[in-house]
């Protein structure tokens, strides 16, 4: 177990929202059991400008689960998270371990445990790789510990550990994509945001980036996704939210979508 994961405590799979009945051994009555809500996003507005993004969305993400946001280009997707990160305007209420964090800073928000691999990558392209998760561990209590955390990590995704002094921006866009969702897992996030991982990659790499998704979730991390990879999604989430012209046209829980090509199709507009 990586020792960055120790405060993330490791859950069975309590499903989504959802109040589960297990028999109690002894007496045979069911007792209760509720799902532990990490995320809950209600009524959210997005706004850039005088332009109204998200019209008033409600999304809840339970620990340990994957939650997928799938949506065509321009649906949103990106405002939504940008409205947990705090980067953009935004009403309604977004709570974080049940507390309100809609109203601070995006360094509060960071500290109380959102991190977000951002659409695109993004890494420091003229920062070694080394360099690049040194800021994602800026809030790490001591240096020695950071250094021993991003070994861990060198043992996870040997790739960045051969490359540690590369520059970012000579890295393939897979390792990139390695290297944000690393960055991004130093800061030990509550939730980890995941903007289009697989955006441009090849299919096999792609594919890759999902295993690191299935891995991340096996070892406890709760996760918000934003795919428009509706097939290789639904295969690695729990719930799916697809979100429309700003608004959650529909959702369910990951296995109502079947292997996810019926929704590929809607999001990409063909129709068999
Ligand atoms: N900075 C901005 N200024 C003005 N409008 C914006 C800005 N960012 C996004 N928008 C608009 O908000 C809407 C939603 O954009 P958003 O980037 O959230 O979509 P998306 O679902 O992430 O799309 P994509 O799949 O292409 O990344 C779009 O109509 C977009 O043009
Ligand atoms: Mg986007």
């Amino acid at each position: 177990m990586l020792s960055c994961h120790k405060t993330y405590p490791k859950t069975s799979h309590l499903g989504h929202n959802i109040v589960y009945a297990f028999p109690e051994l002894k007496s045979g009555k069911a007792f209760l059991l509720k799902a532990i809500l990490m995320l809950e996003i209600k009524a959210l507005k997005v706004f850039h400008g005088q332009i109204e993004a998200v019209h008033g969305i409600d999304i809840a993400v339970s620990q340990g689960q994957c939650v997928t946001l799938l949506g065509p280009n321009g649906a949103g997707k990106t405002s939504t998270l940008s409205a947990i990160t705090g980067t953009v305007r935004a009403t309604g209420t977004i709570q974080l371990d049940r507390e309100p964090i809609g109203a601070l800073a995006v360094e509060e928000r960071c500290k109380r445990g959102v991190a977000i691999s951002p659409e695109g990558r993004r890494v420091f392209a003229n920062l070694s790789v080394y360099d690049n998760l040194l800021m994602g561990g800026a809030l790490c209590p001591s240096r020695a510990q950071l250094d021993k955390e991003i070994e861990d990590w060198f043992v996870q995704f040997p790739v960045l550990g051969e490359r540690r002094n590369q520059l970012a921006g000579t890295l393939s866009g897979g390792e990139q994509q390695m290297l944000a969702i690393t960055r991004a897992l130093l800061s030990h996030p509550r939730i980890l945001l995941l903007d289009e991982p697989s955006l441009g990659l090849a299919p096999q790499i792609s594919a890759k980036i999902f295993d690191i998704i299935r891995n991340l979730k096996s070892l406890g991390t709760t996760i918000l996704l934003v795919e428009q990879n509706a097939a290789a999604a639904v295969r690695v989430s729990d719930y799916v939210y697809v979100l429309n012209n700003g608004m959650i046209s529909s959702q369910g829980k990951a296995d109502q979508f079947g292997d996810g090509n019926d929704l590929m199709n809607e999001l990409t507009g063909v129709h068999t």
